[in-house]
């Protein structure tokens, strides 16, 4: 049995006022780019919750992008600030989690750059199909040892013939 060359699942969260334009105009243009690309439209960047990303990598895909305006384009003032932000946040917990960095990229593309489109999204597919599918890190469960203090123990070490006349004095 052939096995089936694995091709990557991209989730794309694109912000409606440029990259998700810029996308439109890459298909307008005919500028081809890796199918391997799911384009989820967003009004802004700054709409990412790092719980989507989360949820795109748990849902099975191999890589995220998101693609914002240029900074100080923003329609809605800071929210590819915010956007850029909760990225750098999110990094470290994703590396901890077993995802590389090239998995989860962050780009600014206007809505005249139907090429940096192309370019990118290309881009994105092979370096993860060069990494290969995810495999998400299952975080170790830790469980709380039992730690008892000597101390405490010889509180409640009481000679067997003195126990009756404790219990009697505590009941007092
Ligand atoms: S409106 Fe495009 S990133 Fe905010």
């Amino acid at each position: 049995m052939s096995e089936q060359p694995f091709e990557p699942r991209i989730v794309a969260f694109f912000c409606n006022w440029c990259t998700y334009t810029a996308a439109d105009l890459a298909g307008i243009s005919r500028m081809q780019y890796a199918p391997n690309v799911r384009v989820i439209r967003l009004m802004c960047s700054g709409r990412v919750d790092p719980q989507f990303v989360l949820a795109a990598f748990r849902d099975g895909a191999d890589g995220v992008l998101i693609g914002g305006c240029h900074p100080g384009d923003c329609h809605y003032q800071e929210g590819n600030v915010n956007a850029l932000r909760r990225f750098e946040l999110l990094r470290p917990m994703l590396r901890d989690l077993g995802v590389e960095d090239e998995r989860v990229r962050l780009e600014w593309i206007s809505a005249a750059e139907g090429d940096k489109v192309q370019r990118v999204c290309n881009e994105m597919t092979e370096q993860v199909r060069a990494l290969g599918p995810l495999r998400l890190v299952t975080p170790k469960r830790v469980t709380p040892k039992r730690v008892t203090s000597p101390r405490v123990t010889s509180t409640w070490t009481v000679p067997v013939e003195r126990a009756d006349e404790l219990v009697g004095q505590e009941a007092r």
